[in-house]
Formats: structure tokens, sequence, C-alpha cells
């Protein structure tokens, strides 16, 4: 696990010169996706990229990691929107090749099969200021696969900012599990911010897996990059 803190900007050409080469070199990848408000940059460069003719999302597939339950599809607030708003309606992207979990119990099954048959290239994470990756919170078990689950209050009052009111952030979701996590070949998590700087302290000071903080799995994966801000690294 390689933590790198460099100035926000750079995090995020670094990144997107990567996902760049990588697409051309297989312009077959299959991307593991993230929400919130750390990848957004990225998949602005990535529309830029596009609209420049650097690269072609045709072939591409994507796996979101997540999804909140109980919001309608079209809701401004759910995942799906997300996704569409910020990267797949700017680009050529197939959306048949782009896939969301979603609450329904035979929709789990098959996201989990789904998982199994397309192994994911470059995962890409944000990090909860509880220590999740995707919604897995606080006490998920190492072997967890493709699940629902109730939301800490802690992650239901960070992303509150996103809703007109604390009450209409749905309470539960459904999230690749940290098994699934850890079954990508590659990862990148980005931390930006001075929200982030106790959990990245405590990823870095991790030596092995920790229940508590979900995200000190990723000290057990052989490929691993961390971006930290000089706000969010400031305490490492
Ligand atoms: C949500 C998402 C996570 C994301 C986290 C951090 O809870 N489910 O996948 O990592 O927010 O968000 P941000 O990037 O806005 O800090």
């Amino acid at each position: 696990m390689q933590i790198i803190k460099m100035e926000k900007e750079k995090i995020y050409e670094e990144i997107a010169n990567y996902y760049e080469k990588r697409i051309n070199e297989n312009p077959r990848i299959v991307l593991g996706l993230a929400t919130g408000s750390s990848p957004i940059p990225l998949y602005q460069k990535l529309i830029e990229k596009y609209q420049n003719k650097d690269i072609n999302f045709s072939q591409v597939k994507t796996f979101n990691l997540d999804e909140y339950v109980g919001l309608a599809k079209n809701n401004e607030q759910s995942y799906y929107s997300f996704m569409n708003d910020n990267l797949f309606s700017h680009v050529n992207i197939d959306l048949n090749n782009t896939y969301i979990p979603s609450a329904n119990p035979e929709h789990i099954s098959n996201y989990i099969e789904l998982l199994k048959q397309n192994q994911i290239d470059i995962q890409l994470l944000g990090i909860g200021s509880n220590g999740h990756i995707a919604f897995n919170e606080p006490g998920t078990s190492k072997d967890s696969t493709v699940h629902k689950i109730k939301l800490d209050q802690g992650t239901i009052q960070d992303n509150s900012r996103f809703f007109d009111d604390i009450n209409d952030v749905p309470t539960e979701a459904i999230t690749m599990g940290l098994e699934d996590i850890m079954n990508a070949k590659e990862i990148i998590l980005i931390a930006i911010g001075k929200g982030k700087q106790n959990i990245i302290k405590e990823l870095n000071q991790c030596e092995a897996y920790n229940q508590n903080i979900p995200a000190t799995i990723l000290s057990e994966h052989p490929n691993v990059k961390i971006y930290v801000d000089l706000e969010a690294g400031e305490l490492i």
C-alpha cells in the first residue's frame, strides 16, 4: 500500500494520464468506479480526454461500487444519476457495458456473478471519514461480497451535504463487499481535504486489517496506491 501525497491538481492529472494509458493499452478494460466528490475532477479530465480524442470508451466496461436503497433511479442523488451526470452521458461508453448495483435480491446475485466473470482491472475508491470504502461500514467482514447495509449515523451526516434535508438521506445502501474490492487487480484510492486527515493518519499506521477501519484491508492487497492531497495528508 503506497501512500502518495501531492497537490490536488497533480493527483488528478497523474491518475487521468494513467487511465488514458491503460485504456489505450486495453480498450476492453474493466473499470471499478466510485461516486462522492473525490472522483469528480478525475471524471472531468477523462471527459476532456475523450473530447480531445485521446480516449475511446466504446469497449470499456464499468462496475460501480454502491447505490442507495430506496431512491428512484432518476432521483438526482442516486448513484445512477451521478454516473450519468458526471461521466457516462459525456463520453461514448455503451450503457449496456455499465453496471450499478441495486437492492433487488435477484439483482444482487447477478451482480455477484458478473463480478466473478469480469475481474476489475482498476478499482477506483474514495474513503469515508470513518474509514468506509464503498459503503462497507466499520465491522464489515473481510469475506463480504455484494450486500445490503445500514448506513452509519456518521455517514448519513457526511452525505447529508448532498441532500436538502438530513431526513432525505437514505438509511440503507447496497455495496460491493470487501472481498469484491480486494479481487481487483489494482486499486487507486483518492482522499482530499481536511476531513480525511485523521483517517489517513490511521491508515498510514495500520499494518493489518482492523474491522473498525474497513479501508485497512487495503494493506493486504499487492497493488494499491492511495493519493492524498496536502490537506488530507497533513498528519503523515
Ligand atoms: C460515499 C460513497 C463512498 C465514498 C465516500 C467518500 O459514502 N459511498 O464510496 O468513498 O462517500 O466521499 P467523498 O469522495 O465525497 O469524500
